[in-house]
């Protein structure tokens, strides 16, 4: 499946977009946005999507932007019993940041895990100084649930990691 918006289109992730990827997965800002830190070459970027791509509770896409791959988004832990899953996105190549990419990533995935999918309940996480990730879910009406005190400690420095979500419900009264 594709999902296809303005500025963005959301492809299945393929091993192939490891190259493009791994170009900026080192970069020290990113990093300090995502829970891996160890350096990554694209043999490991490579692995890592085939190890996704077999997981039947996890659907990545790539983030394609003017034909060129500038990240990923998954709904992962997807849950079919308690229809719920989280959600995770990341713009590797920062030229892209603050463009408007990550508010229509979110909002085609939102689309495709409540409509398509029939999920109840979408979750995301974020660490505290991530204005831009917690801006973004404020936006299409993510609430904030609560924190994990001290979750993350990066370069020495602890930090809370933000907890929210969105429901079924409150998707289709506001954003259908
Ligand atoms: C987080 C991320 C997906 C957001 O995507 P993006 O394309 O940069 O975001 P957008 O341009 O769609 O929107 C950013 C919003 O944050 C707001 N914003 C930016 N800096 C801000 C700050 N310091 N404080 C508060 N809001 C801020 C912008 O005003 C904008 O809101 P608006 O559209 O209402 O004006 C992207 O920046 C990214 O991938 N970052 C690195 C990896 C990451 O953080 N992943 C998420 C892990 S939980």
């Amino acid at each position: 499946m594709i999902l296809k918006g303005q500025r963005c289109i959301l492809k299945p992730l393929e091993v192939s977009d490891a190259k493009e990827l791994s170009k900026y997965i080192n970069d020290e800002q990113l990093k300090e946005y995502l829970s891996n830190v160890f350096p990554f070459n694209t043999f490991m970027e490579e692995e890592l999507i085939r190890r996704v791509s077999q997981k039947s509770n996890e659907v990545y896409f790539s983030i394609e932007v003017n034909n060129t791959v500038v990240g990923t988004t998954v709904l992962y832990e997807i849950d079919y019993i308690s229809r719920k899953s989280e959600f995770g996105v990341a713009i590797y190549n920062k030229e892209y940041w603050n463009k408007g990419i990550g508010s229509e990533v979110l909002k085609l995935m939102l689309k495709y895990g409540f409509e398509i999918l029939g999920i109840n309940r979408i979750m995301l996480r974020a660490f505290e100084e991530n204005k831009r990730m917690i801006a973004v879910a404020e936006k299409f009406g993510f609430v904030f649930e609560g924190r994990e005190r001290q979750g993350r400690i990066f370069k020495g420095k602890s930090s809370d990691i933000i907890i929210m979500s969105l429901l079924a419900d409150d998707y289709w009264r506001n954003f259908s």
